[in-house]
């Protein structure tokens, strides 16, 4: 800042992005380290259309502000968290000169440790329901903080392992389309990043729907539910060790090959193993409920019933069913049978759909 501005102490300086939530196609279950977020298998996710499921952060700094504040859809919350202050902390280090076009004030690169930072963050979609709302927020949040410090461009790598640090899927929401999440060697964490497989215009023709089963927000979070199942599931070891890296291998050919029923196959049963391993804790956990198996006694008919063509259903940490179909078509006429079974207005437990493609990160302003 220069002098006068210093003593002006009145402008604003702020930046907004928008990133897209992501659907993991192998899940990431099992942490090695959970202070770095360090995962114990490599994971692939989709990343969906942000018109549907995103969240948009607007991050700014003003001599005038005197401390770090959040909003999340209005309602202030801490910055106390580690996860939190790990990743203000990263990125702060790494800001460099700016000047603010509007006002022609500069920002030196030392002034970043000591500016405070208004952060308001808002989810187009249900917080914490199983619909990986921390992916996208976290996901915003470093990648809106890396522009507000003009460095978007030069670290884009390590904002990866940055936002990692605040949820690990968030680590995938950096990318649009297919992506994967090496798990990586290095104790440190530096390799574990996410790395784009493939662009969405890659298979531009995947669809994907958001069955809504509940927007409450769930019991065990994705954190607790991974520890417990880490400390007392014998299937989650098996699971990381044995079948997780033989289905990478599937998986990345199935997305090089535009080969869906593969792709629809090993999605549905990695879902399915993953619920499987949070059973396999003590206690065990559970995501989904009635609606959820149904959906998936649902699909799994219309998979068998011959003339159908393969779609695909996955569930996270929630009872949400994401359904992927190879075209506009096929989706149309699979939510005909789910608006059939489940109507969202009569039934109230599917509260309603969303149909969205795969997306590039989206930016604002
Ligand atoms: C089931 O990334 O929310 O969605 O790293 O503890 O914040 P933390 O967990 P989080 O877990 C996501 C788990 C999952 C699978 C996945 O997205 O790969």
């Amino acid at each position: 800042m220069s002098g006068e501005q210093r003593e002006l102490n009145s402008w604003v300086f702020m930046v907004t992005a928008r990133a897209p939530t992501n659907i993991a196609v192998i899940k990431y279950w099992g942490k090695r380290d959970e202070k770095l977020i360090l995962p114990i298998n490599d994971s692939i996710s989709v990343t969906l259309d942000p018109d549907h499921l995103s969240a948009t952060t607007t991050v700014a700094v003003s001599p005038s502000f005197s401390s770090d504040r959040m909003w999340l859809n209005g309602k202030e919350v801490s910055l106390g968290g580690e996860r939190y202050q790990n990743c203000l902390r990263e990125i702060r280090s790494r800001g460099r000169d700016v000047v603010d076009e509007k006002s022609g004030t500069l920002i030196k690169k030392e002034d970043w440790q000591t500016l405070h930072l208004h952060i308001a963050s808002h989810n187009n979609f249900p917080t914490a329901a199983g619909l990986a709302s921390s992916a996208a927020g976290f996901a915003c949040l470093v990648y809106a903080l890396a522009k507000l410090m003009d460095i978007e461009e030069r670290y884009a790598g390590e904002l990866s392992a940055i936002a990692r640090q605040g949820s690990g899927s968030a680590c995938r929401s950096l990318y649009g389309g297919f992506v994967k999440w090496d798990m990586g060697k290095e104790r440190d964490g530096s390799d574990s990043i996410a790395v784009q497989l493939a662009t969405e215009e890659h298979w531009e023709e995947l669809v994907i729907l958001v069955a809504v089963v509940s927007s409450r927000q769930k019991e065990t979070s994705s954190t607790t539910g991974m520890r417990e199942s880490v400390e007392t599931s014998e299937l989650l070891h098996h699971r990381a060790q044995e079948v997780v890296p033989k289905r990478i291998v599937q998986m990345q050919e199935a997305i090089a090959n535009h080969d869906f029923a593969s792709f629809a196959r090993i999605t549905c049963v990695d879902s399915n193993q993953f619920h499987a391993v949070c059973l396999d804790a003590s206690p065990p956990i559970f995501y989904m409920n009635d609606t959820s198996h149904r959906i998936i006694n649902c699909i799994e008919k219309w998979n068998r019933f011959e003339g159908t063509p393969q779609v695909s259903y996955t569930f996270d940490a929630g009872p949400n069913a994401v359904i992927c179909a190879p075209s506009r078509k096929v989706a149309g006429l699979l939510l005909q049978r789910l608006l059939y079974y489940f109507p969202p207005d009569s039934s109230k437990e599917l509260s309603s759909y969303v149909i969205g493609d795969t997306s590039i990160l989206g930016e604002i302003g």
